[in-house]
């Protein structure tokens, strides 16, 4: 077995991959505690959560802390052998705060103050939150710092997931401050915010408010200045608690749990960066055909917002949710197929939220590693069997993996692109960007998610969906990739506002137009339900636009309605490279097509040979080792290419590996070198 790696989060074993989940041990007596870390040792479970919501019990009142409890609980974990994942419990301040502080409430866009009684009850801005958050972070790490069983930080919890945005007066002050960094002067910040228009000139600081309810449409670029201001302000509560922790127990990593891909309000990329090592969480969404493909993407994300470092992925679950209108059920080895996806986009550890299904509150119905009826069950059986398996491909520890194509995306872009006033609602911005992802998924192709200013230069192909918004910056970073020799595929409505949404003029798509080789003069929507046929015997849908070649030959051309004989995607040399230029939605099965041929052209190829619904990727570790994980997400046995031996069976193959139907195999390959 190659030697493993050091992990990002070196306080335990370096040859484990990270098992356990959110423990709650504050709402069951204590002997259940005795039982619970007897059972996490059958399972397997290595590092749990604690404390995330325990702000209410470890400060009772403003000058009191009690500990005591939870010296009890980390104590016992420790004797078990449990590492801990400890919180900074800052996530939900208790009713007595809010009593105190009632300013620090969070107020949403109409002026409604949101009371305790749920959880986040506080406006990011607030001063008297924020102090008592970092008093509460410095006791922790004070008191706990030194206990053997401390692996590591959990800050917060998913911030922003109920209070990104609040409105009220301590965030408007803040805003300003935002804003006058930003801006400078406010002749700067009247240009940017182009108030020419509807009189909306400000004369003074003070005019200006939080993106409030407004009688018309607010100010585009009001609206996008919130949106980066909320991100930031939330950042620097994270930075706050994470500066305490680094200085009072140095060598202990901190993270903060994000929720890739779906969660729009914060900008991953600038929190990536302030992260000791990254870590997300994800649930199944029923309103997805294929949900394990969203995980995919999440995972994805993830390890790009991780630099290609281990990550570990805080939370997902063991079956159902409680917060969708229909909590579906996972099926038996969903669990499994779930967990070891992650593991083979790059997680070396997988935890859930929570060890033991609670009893009471508003998560009763959320699955668990300990379901209400306990152990002998379908789910503690999957938990266990989990738990052996990730014990059996520990070797995997520390291997990255590999991709040659980028997904370029921004949280400018998505918050810029779902405002209202635009040409289409219909078009959404993680359409494309997911459409693109399953299309690669499907064929076997990893992907990464990259900021449209990152470093391109290790990729072979670069896809733009709906980039709506573009710096100057990163227009010219895709451009340099391209005439270097790299392709891109750029789908509508991109390159179309600079970074103050201000349009970029000359025709469109302004900040692509020259690599592209087109020029579009209009934009011609679609209607739902609505398509336009095209010349190689597809459609396209919710978009097509009148557009003339400026150098770029016409691959396909609109075959009918206002623009028939119109180019609808192009082709053009640029450089050393390729530029495709792709006007409408292809649907799935055209858009999959068109990739095949992209990327066949682009010498991109598949982990290995697979078949529709069967995942494959490959993690390598740099020293001569690489993993080929095979999940199969269908109800018939398939077969995929590939040699040596699997982790979990401890079979060989050579040539072919048999993967029966929704199983996994982990394959430890021989005779492959790495690219
Ligand atoms: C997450 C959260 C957990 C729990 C879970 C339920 O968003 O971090 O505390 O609420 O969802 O799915």
């Amino acid at each position: 077995m190659p030697a493993a790696p050091s992990t990002p989060w070196p306080r335990w074993d370096h040859h484990k991959l990270t098992y356990g989940g959110d423990y709650n041990p504050e709402q069951w007596p204590a002997e259940v505690w005795t039982e619970d870390v007897r059972l996490m040792q059958e399972a397997g479970v290595n590092l749990v959560s604690v404390g995330i919501f325990s702000w209410a019990l470890l400060q009772p009142a403003a000058d009191r802390y009690e500990f005591g409890w939870l010296d009890r609980v980390v104590d016992l974990l420790h004797g078990g052998g449990i590492a801990v994942d400890l919180a900074t419990a800052s996530a939900s301040p208790p009713p007595w705060f809010s009593r105190l502080h009632p300013e620090s409430l969070p107020v949403d866009r109409v002026g409604t103050t949101l009371r305790s009684g749920g959880r986040q009850a506080f406006c990011p801005s607030s001063a008297a939150y924020r102090d008592a958050a970092v008093a509460l972070t410095e006791a922790l790490a004070a008191h706990f710092g030194a206990h053997p069983a401390l692996a590591m930080w959990h800050v917060h919890n998913e911030y922003g997931c109920h209070n990104a945005l609040c409105y009220c007066d301590a965030s408007a002050g803040a805003f300003r401050r935002w804003l006058q960094r930003r801006y400078g002067d406010i002749d700067t910040l009247n240009q940017a915010w182009g108030t020419a228009f509807w009189s909306q000139h400000y004369y003074d600081w003070d005019e200006i408010a939080p993106a409030r309810a407004t009688a018309s449409f607010t100010n585009p670029t009001q609206l996008l200045d919130f949106r980066r201001f909320s991100s930031d302000e939330l950042l620097d509560c994270y930075r706050a608690e994470r500066d305490v922790l680094h200085r009072v127990t140095p060598g202990v990593p901190v993270t903060t749990n994000f929720m890739a891909p779906n969660f729009k309000d914060l900008d991953y990329w600038a929190w990536g960066a302030e992260m000791d090592f990254v870590s997300n969480d994800h649930y199944l969404r029923g309103q997805f055909d294929q949900p394990h493909v969203d995980l995919a993407l999440g995972a994805d994300m993830t390890r790009s917002l991780a630099g290609g470092a281990p990550w570990l992925l805080m939370e997902h679950s063991t079956s159902a949710v409680n917060w969708q209108p229909v909590n579906v059920a996972k099926v038996p080895g969903q669990l499994r197929r779930n967990s070891l996806s992650h593991v083979a986009r790059g997680a070396d550890g997988v935890m859930y939220f929570q060890w033991r299904a609670a009893k009471a509150g508003a998560e009763k119905f959320h699955s668990a590693m300990v379901p209400h009826a306990g152990t002998g069950t379908k789910v503690w059986d999957e938990v266990v069997e989990l738990g052996r398996n990730l014990e059996a491909i520990a070797e995997v520890v520390g291997s990255r993996v590999e991709a040659d194509v980028a997904i370029l995306f921004d949280w400018n872009a998505w918050w810029a692109v779902e405002e209202s006033c635009l040409p289409s609602a219909e078009v959404r911005y993680l359409d494309q960007a997911r459409a693109m992802h399953t299309a690669l998924w499907q064929a076997g192709v990893t992907c990464d998610l990259a900021h449209p200013e990152g470093d391109l230069s290790g990729y072979r192909l670069v896809l733009v969906p709906t980039l709506y918004l573009v710096t100057d910056a990163g227009a010219v970073n895709v451009e340099a990739f391209v005439a270097g020799g790299g392709a891109a595929v750029v789908t509508y409505f991109s390159g179309i506002v600079d970074q103050d949404e201000h349009i970029r003029l000359g025709g469109y798509p302004g900040a692509f137009r020259s690599m592209l080789g087109v020029r579009s003069e209009e934009f011609f929507p679609l209607v739902p339900g609505k398509q336009v046929a095209l010349s190689d015997g597809t459609s396209g849908e919710v978009w097509s636009e009148l557009m003339a070649t400026d150098g770029a030959e016409t691959v396909v051309a609109y075959a009918d309605g206002p623009l028939s004989g119109g180019p609808a995607i192009t082709r053009n040399s640029h450089g050393e490279g390729t530029a495709w230029y792709v006007t409408t939605r292809l649907p799935a099965a055209a858009l999959s097509g068109f990739l095949a041929q992209v990327t066949a052209a682009s010498g991109v190829v598949p982990a290995a040979d697979t078949v529709p619904g069967v995942e494959v990727v490959r993690r390598s570790n740099g020293a001569g080792a690489s993993y080929l994980f095979a999940i199969n997400h269908t109800g018939s046995a398939a077969t995929v290419s590939g040699s040596g031996t699997d982790l979990l069976t401890g079979e060989d193959h050579v040539g072919q590996v048999a993967v029966a139907a929704g199983s996994v195999v982990v394959i430890r390959e021989s005779g492959r070198r790495e690219s």
